[in-house]
This record gives structure tokens, sequence and C-alpha cells, in this order.
């Protein structure tokens, strides 16, 4: 069995999904941002402040590439799907599941967040435009599209963990 790999945009529910689909499938899970963190020793907004973002993107390659050998969730940071590299290896690597949530909904979770930079320097239409610009990205990256609107949590966990089981000899 190979990694499944969970994209989309920011506040999409990844690590919350992430963290439910580990008990599901009794499979580790890793949240990358928190694995970038811990390996850094600085937070996200830190690290974006000190060394800039090309860099925090450099460190989300270097992640996907070294990462163990081991069958296990990882829910990756929402700028993980828009590059080539990490597209290819994460499809090479794993099942990738797309879970495209509404730009509201979205919204609501993320505003007031002070963790990422990203939201604390744009304006809503900002992000807005960049949830629209990303959304071709996570759609060449997953294997699968998980729409999660209207659904709840424990919906989303059985999806997945049904097209998991499905797949995995594959
Ligand atoms: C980012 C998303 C964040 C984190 C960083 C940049 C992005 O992860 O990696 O703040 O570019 O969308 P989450 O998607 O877990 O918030």
């Amino acid at each position: 069995m190979r990694k499944v790999y969970l994209v989309g945009f920011m506040g999409c529910g990844k690590s919350a999904i992430g963290r439910r689909l580990s008990y599901f499938l009794k499979m580790p899970y890793y949240d990358m941002d928190h694995e970038i963190v811990r390996q850094q020793g600085m937070t996200i907004p830190e690290i974006f402040e000190k060394y800039g973002e090309a860099h925090f993107r450099k460190l989300e390659t270097e992640f996907l590439q070294n990462f163990r050998n081991e069958t296990c969730i990882i829910a990756t940071g929402g700028g993980v799907a828009m590059n080539r590299e990490n597209r290819k290896i994460m499809r090479r690597t794993g099942l990738v599941f797309f879970l495209d949530a509404t730009f509201e909904d979205i919204y609501m979770r993320i505003k007031n967040d002070k963790n990422r930079p990203i939201v604390k320097s744009s304006t809503k239409e900002e992000l807005h435009q960049l949830y629209a610009d990303r959304k071709k990205f996570y759609r060449d990256a997953g294997h699968i599209q998980v729409l999660t609107g209207g659904r709840s949590l424990r919906m989303i966990v059985e999806y997945i963990a049904f097209q998991v089981n499905r797949l995995k000899g594959e």
C-alpha cells in the first residue's frame, strides 16, 4: 500500500480529515506543515519572514523527496500541489485526494488565522483569486476529487477510506 496524500486549499479540511482517516484506516498520519516546523525549529510565519516563501517551497519539495517509505496519510500544505515536481512525487508514491471545498466554507475557517502568512497578507478578494488560480493544479495533482460542501466529516472520511481500500492493490 502506498501513501495517501490530501491536497487542497488552506482550510479545506486536510488536517481534520487526515486525523480522522488515520483512526479509520489504522494508518499513521503526518501533517507536512507540522513536520517542517519540527525539522526547522521555527513556525511557518517565522520561516516566511526570515527566509521568504521560495525557501519554504524548497523545504516542502525536500520533505516529499526524503520522507520515509511508509504507508501513511499525509496532509500537505495548501501550496504543495502548485509545484510540478511535487505533483509528480505524490502521484508516483501514493494516492492523491483533492479536497474540494467552496470558497465561502474555506474563508469562514481561515479568515482570522494568524499562523497562515498568505492569509494575513491578503484581502478576501485576493484569496478568492488565489483559490480560483490554484484549482486546476489541485485537479491535476489529485487522482480523486472529493467535494466536501454539505458533507459531514464522517461522510468524507468514509468515502476516502472506501476509495483507498478499493484501489489498494493497484
Ligand atoms: C500555504 C498553506 C499552509 C502552509 C503555508 C502556505 C499555502 O498550509 O503550508 O502557510 O500556500 O496555501 P495549510 O493548507 O495547511 O493551511
